[in-house]
């Protein structure tokens, strides 16, 4: 699905759920967790991320997030992945709050499972992906978009993802807007640095001085792993999960 959950809980049950923000929050995550942090809690706005910090020691701890783009002031990070690197995330628990892709994991209630996916961890989430529709579990793609909008890099990489679940999609009902992100797929998904350059969160990127980020962001399987949000922190599939 296209845009931010406005679904109730019945809707989301059963299912496994991939939440998709490629540009940049998704990708982000990934990179975190690949780098070692302990968990990442995504929470609503700056004012929560204080609030919540008063429970950690904050040498545990680091704040993050975006608005507009830019690192929230007095934050040690913005949302940047290239930020996240393991000398400065490694055995930390992350609070992160950007604009869209951590209010689409917050909308999402009652799944079976829930996952972050991205380019730098396709692979990962899709291996995951296949055997869940192995046993026939229905699959959500929700695509975060930006500020409120379709955004075509998570419709790509959305679908990416069908396309990689096969001929197991022969016996699946897809609806039209996994049929949208598979012709999506097939006419951007060849040259990723190029799509996020067509794509107008891609160009504001770079307007504000991200252009690098797109190459990391377009970096397919650079970061194998499977970020699972539950108890309203994602880490790392196969990891303890701490608090
Ligand atoms: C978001 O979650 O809204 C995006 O990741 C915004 C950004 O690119 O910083």
């Amino acid at each position: 699905m296209f845009g931010p959950a406005v679904l109730p809980p019945a809707e989301w049950h059963g299912r496994v759920v991939v939440v998709l923000d490629v540009l940049r929050a998704s990708t982000t995550i990934a990179t975190a967790l690949s780098h070692g942090a302990r968990a990442i809690i995504p929470v609503e706005s700056s004012d929560e991320v204080i609030t919540r910090s008063k429970g950690f020691e904050r040498s545990e701890l680091i704040l993050a997030g975006e608005r507009k783009s830019m690192r929230i002031p007095g934050f040690d990070l913005g949302n940047s992945p290239r930020e996240f690197t393991r000398e400065v995330v490694e055995g930390k628990t992350i609070l992160f709050t950007t604009s869209n892709g951590t209010n689409a994991l917050l909308a999402v209630q009652g799944a079976r499972e829930v996952l972050v996916g991205s380019f730098v961890n396709f692979s990962a989430v899709a291996a995951m992906l296949r055997a869940a529709a192995r046993e026939k579990i229905d699959l959500t793609f929700l695509c975060a978009g930006s500020d409120k909008q379709f955004s075509l890099e998570d419709a790509v990489c959305a679908g990416r993802f069908v396309r990689s679940l096969g001929r197991r999609l022969a016996h699946a009902t897809v609806n039209d807007a996994a049929r949208a992100a598979l012709t999506l797929e097939k006419k951007y998904g060849a040259d990723l640095p190029k799509m996020f350059l067509a794509a107008t969160h891609g160009r504001s990127l770079v307007e504000a001085g991200f252009e690098e980020d797109l190459a990391v962001c377009a970096a397919v399987d650079s970061h194998p792993v499977v970020p699972v949000y539950a108890d309203r922190q994602v880490t790392r599939l196969g990891t303890d999960r701490g608090r």
